[in-house]
């Protein structure tokens, strides 16, 4: 598999993000990651490391894919929040934005939730790709039109535990 984004590069974006959100929000305010699983684990792990400790965080798991490359457009819940998001304010954390279907779908329902603010952080974005429009606040990467793994995105659930991020190749 061909190196995309080596680990070196990713920490050090990774890093400006953090700075970046800390800035964003005034500095007596907690800051709320929803972390999406399971895609978004390592990229969750990474940005809360930087972060300081007015962060709070919990996780939620859909699921869009089968285990191919290609997005049914079908997205399944399967696991929810623990605590609520009312009054907070709330950062999804997710891996990638391809179609933009599952995080249209998740912003809807944590809307729903009334949170002080709701925005969007993701490592990945595949704009050519976008089927529907969906803001995403923070991106880590703009790429291009290739199925990629690695720093949590799978093939298959395998290959979400390379320190990079890969074209993937069979
Ligand atoms: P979307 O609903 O099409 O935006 O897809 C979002 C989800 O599809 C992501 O959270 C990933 O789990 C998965 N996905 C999209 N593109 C890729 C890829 O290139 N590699 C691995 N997973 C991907
Ligand atoms: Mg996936």
């Amino acid at each position: 598999m061909i190196v995309l984004l080596d680990a070196e590069t990713i920490r050090a974006r990774i890093k400006e993000l953090a700075l970046e959100i800390e800035r964003d929000y005034p500095a007596d305010e907690e800051i709320h990651l929803v972390c999406v699983l399971k895609g978004g684990f390592v990229f969750m792990a990474d940005l809360v490391r930087s972060m300081s400790a007015r962060v709070s965080m919990d996780f939620i798991a859909v699921s869009s894919y089968g285990s191919g490359t290609k997005s049914s457009g079908e997205v399944r819940f399967q696991k929810d929040l623990d605590t609520s998001l009312e009054s907070r304010n709330v950062i999804v954390v997710e891996d990638i934005v391809d179609t933009g279907l599952t995080l249209k779908y998740l912003q809807e329902i944590l809307r729903s939730r009334a949170p002080k603010t709701l925005r969007t952080a993701c490592l990945l974005s595949k704009p050519s790709r976008r089927k529907v429009e969906v803001p995403v606040e923070y991106i880590g990467f703009t790429i291009e039109d290739k199925f990629v793994v690695g720093y949590g995105l799978d093939f298959a659930e395998k290959y979400r535990n390379l320190p990079h991020i890969a074209i993937f190749q069979e």
